[in-house]
């Protein structure tokens, strides 16, 4: 599937050198034909992590509806969030996001069912099997049958992985996976689908884009795991490829390339679910930065691209004024980061010419008897 030995095109070969970077989208939308039209081939859907907070603002809303397809949930579901004690869900924000969006005609994911960050205080107590099962299975059913048919994919199980991946199972030992055991990956994804039989379910996970025996040996587990789940016809649809890419680390394109192709050989989508630049190592000029920025990110797109494309591309944000890397990956120097497609004016970027690049592709059919969700 993968030509060997193909030289990777360099961004100003495929046209998107900076000087190109202040295009609107929708002139560069319509400027090539659509490849696959009319062969089951499906177009590429770029969107956007939003917070409920800012969409009170008109240019916030103003800016996802000009450059976006979708909208992904960044914190409203998130159990801290979501779940003030074990018994009640709050939606409200969820809503909010869910309301603008369909009000957009924007397509949804939802992030995430089942997920160790940001939970709340009362999820400690949690100490049997049985217990955890139960809440697990509740919160998926309530949630994913609360966005029935309107939520079209979902973070079913996100960051599974462990941070010591070489080590024994390399899953995260996570609350559910320490009661419930492994399975409780299997079970997440049937809930989920029992809930909403058309939904595009997802695993989704970090640092599966580098080179290196560390990031080598998080694409195995990952492989490894949804080679299992598939073997036993457990309901999956695609893996998530989170794209935090960081400027000290180097996007491994064949392996990236490889990974994908297995996951498609597997009757699998690939989603780049949290695709953003986490600058801290790269000089401080903005310019520069930018460049360099739009250069990781269509390394990591280009080599998706060879390994048979992605179904969609999620940036972790909107724009440059409001991220979780000012807050969480601040650089020593006090400069602003510069993490998204559209700066903190929301005036576009580098890093949108490249992602409008790859929206305008498409992508093959994967195979026909699991077929591609939304
Ligand atoms: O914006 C508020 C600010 O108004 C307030 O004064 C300040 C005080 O704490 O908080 C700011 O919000 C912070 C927010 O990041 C900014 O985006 C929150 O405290 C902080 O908890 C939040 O962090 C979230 C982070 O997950 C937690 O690890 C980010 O919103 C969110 O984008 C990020 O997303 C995760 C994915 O869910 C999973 N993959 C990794 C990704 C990045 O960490």
């Amino acid at each position: 599937m993968i030509r060997s030995g193909l030289r990777r095109r360099s961004l100003l070969r495929a046209g998107l050198g900076a000087g190109a970077a202040t295009a609107g989208a929708g002139t560069m939308a319509s400027a090539q034909p659509d490849p696959g039209a009319g062969r089951g081939h499906a177009r590429v859907k770029l969107g956007c992590a939003v917070q409920r907070r800012y969409l009170d603002e008109a240019e916030y809303r103003a800016a996802i509806t000009s450059h976006f397809d979708m909208v992904v949930t960044e914190d409203a579901l998130k159990w801290e969030r979501l779940r003030p004690n074990p018994r009640d869900f709050d939606f409200a924000d969820s809503d909010v996001i869910v309301n603008f969006a369909r009000s957009a005609g924007l397509a949804i994911r939802g992030h995430a069912l089942v997920y160790h960050g940001q939970v709340p205080a009362w999820l400690d107590k949690v100490d049997n099997r049985r217990d955890a099962e139960d809440d697990m299975r509740r919160a998926i059913a309530t949630t994913v049958g609360r966005y029935r048919g309107v939520i079209g994919s979902w973070d079913v199980v996100n960051e599974f992985t462990d941070d010591r991946p070489e080590v024994g199972s390399g899953l995260r030992p996570t609350v559910w996976e320490r009661l419930i055991g492994p399975d409780y990956i299997a079970i997440a994804l049937r809930e989920a689908a029992a809930a909403d039989p058309a939904a595009q379910l997802v695993l989704s996970d970090y640092f599966l884009e580098y080179r290196g025996r560390h990031y080598d040996d998080r694409r195995s587990v990952m492989l490894r795991v949804v080679r299992d789940l598939v073997r036993r016809g457990v309901p999956l649809h695609a893996v998530g490829m989170q794209g935090h890419l960081y400027g000290d680390r180097v996007v491994d394109g064949p392996a990236v390339s490889r990974f994908v192709a297995e996951l498609k050989s597997l009757g699998l989508d690939v989603v780049v679910t949290e695709l953003d630049i986490v600058d801290q190592a790269y000089p401080a000029d903005p310019d520069i930065r930018d460049r360099l920025a739009a250069q990781q990110a269509f390394e990591l797109l280009d080599a998706v691209t060879e390994g048979g494309g992605a179904h969609s591309i999620l940036a972790w944000g909107v724009t440059d004024r409001y991220s979780w890397t000012s807050w969480h990956m601040r650089r020593q120097d006090g400069l602003p980061t510069r993490p998204l497609a559209l700066d903190a004016a929301y005036r576009p970027k580098p890093l949108m010419r490249v992602l409008q690049h790859f929206r305008r592709r498409t992508v093959p059919p994967i195979l026909p008897e699991r077929g591609t969700r939304p």
